[in-house]
């Protein structure tokens, strides 16, 4: 356990009040997304043990190089220095809440534990609730680099 004043382990049930505070959050940043390709906007919401940080989606014409939310989120916590995360808050359209792909899950994995947990929020709501573990389990990390 770490002694850092007022840091909380990840994967602490955040109160109501704090999932509100970051799905408004995640939403603020998807009204920034730059999407004009898919259409597809989603916003991020990193609560870190120092604030919160957001990300959007930011496509591009050349489409394999366009940023989800969940990465632009995560580059923009990096560079501030917050890498202790409490939880994240992912918002999309709806009706059906659109979860992390694929490669924004091994994204978050690199700085975030198993039990971060996860919100989907659809209309400023969250309306799904998951842990990083329950979208990818038995992830790749670095410990799996280092030989024995
Ligand atoms: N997108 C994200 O921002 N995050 C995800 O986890 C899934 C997909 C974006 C990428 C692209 O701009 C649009 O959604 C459609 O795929």
């Amino acid at each position: 356990m770490r002694a850092t004043k007022g840091y909380k382990p990840p994967g602490v049930v955040l109160a109501p009040s704090g999932w509100l505070r970051l799905a408004r959050a995640a939403e603020s940043a998807r009204a920034f997304a730059y999407a004009p390709y898919s259409d597809y906007a989603v916003g991020a919401a990193i609560l870190t043990t120092r604030g919160v940080v957001a990300g959007c989606n930011v496509e591009n014409a050349a489409y394999p190089l366009c940023i989800c939310a969940e990465a632009a989120a995560t580059t923009a916590a990096v560079a501030q220095g917050r890498t202790r995360w409490r939880a994240i808050a992912v918002a999309t359209a709806g009706p059906e809440p659109g979860a992390p792909c694929g490669a924004c899950r091994q994204i978050l994995a690199e700085f975030a534990t198993p039990a971060l947990p996860v919100g989907l929020v659809v209309g400023g709501q969250v309306v799904r609730k998951v842990t990083l573990e329950d979208l990818l389990p038995y992830a790749f990390s670095g410990r799996m680099l280092r030989r024995g």
